[in-house]
């Protein structure tokens, strides 16, 4: 089982996009996917057809809840989304700082530490999917931290722009941390996201961080990804000359995700 966070502590960058096409194309390849939506905004759940009142990942994470409780089908017209399973998100997402605080010795007694109750608890899934993609709040918080501590690979949507390159240093003084402490396996790649390479500024702002990072093939921003979320059709179902379909197989291409 392959587990990958979508994350940036930056929001607006395209990470619940990326999500979606990620987790639909894994499911048209055939595999079981998990998908987990850490964001109280809820935008993954809505786009793959569900909408809860009251999210219980809080109490899931903590033990207090089994996972069949949790585990929702996803919704959707096309045959592939048989293979989704999705752990919904609602405004109740909020409560897990303070659940946190609260079973505090409890947490300690069984995970050791907080940002290890998602490792825990996706291992209680392991034999039951091929790839859990995880959708994380715009922040450094306790989400994104265990959702790193249980990942393989942490993929990180950036725009091409000043304040989104300066934001990634934070995130990646995050992940090093992570690596050196809790998850030395843990690997990252930095997807350029929503350029738009007819600026100039993009265009330099790509290029300079291209120079301080290994990155990936870019996504740009296209119609076509707004129509996509707003069908709920992934881009691989587009016609051959959507640009949206051919910056999203270039991408999974180049990162081995087939
Ligand atoms: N490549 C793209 N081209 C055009 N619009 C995009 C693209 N990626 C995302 N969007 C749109 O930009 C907005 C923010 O994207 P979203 O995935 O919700 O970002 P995040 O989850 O990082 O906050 C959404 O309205 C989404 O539909
Ligand atoms: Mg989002």
């Amino acid at each position: 089982m392959k587990i990958i966070t979508i994350g940036n502590n930056k929001g607006g960058v395209g990470k619940t996009m990326q999500c979606f096409q990620l987790v639909c194309h894994l499911a048209n390849q055939g595999h079981r996917v998990l998908a987990i939506d850490l964001d109280s905004q809820a935008n993954l759940s809505s786009t793959l057809g569900v909408n809860i009142q009251r999210t219980l990942i809080p109490e899931w994470l903590i033990g207090d809840v089994k996972v069949d409780e949790i585990l929702s089908d996803a919704q959707g017209d096309y045959d592939f989304y048989k293979n989704i399973k999705l752990i919904a998100s609602s405004r109740h997402m909020a409560n897990l700082a303070k659940l946190l605080i609260l079973s505090e010795s409890e947490v300690r007694k069984n995970a050791g530490r907080k940002e290890r109750l998602m490792k825990l608890r996706l291992k209680e899934v392991e034999d039951m999917f091929d790839y859990v993609v995880i959708d994380t709040p715009p922040m450094l918080g306790d989400e994104l931290i265990m959702s790193l501590v249980a990942s393989n690979l942490i993929l990180i949507p950036t725009q091409a722009q000043d304040y989104s390159i300066d934001g990634l240093e934070e995130l990646m003084d995050t992940f090093e941390i992570i690596k050196e402490t809790e998850n030395p396996a843990l690997e990252f790649s930095i997807i350029p996201s929503m350029v738009n390479p007819r600026r100039k500024i993009e265009r330099i702002r790509l290029e300079e961080l291209g120079q301080s990072f290994n990155v990936t093939p870019t996504i740009r921003n296209l119609v076509d990804m707004q129509e996509s979320v707003a069908l709920k059709k992934p881009v691989f179902m587009f016609t051959n000359n959507s640009k949206g379909k051919q910056d999203y197989k270039a991408l999974w291409d180049s990162l081995g995700l087939n």
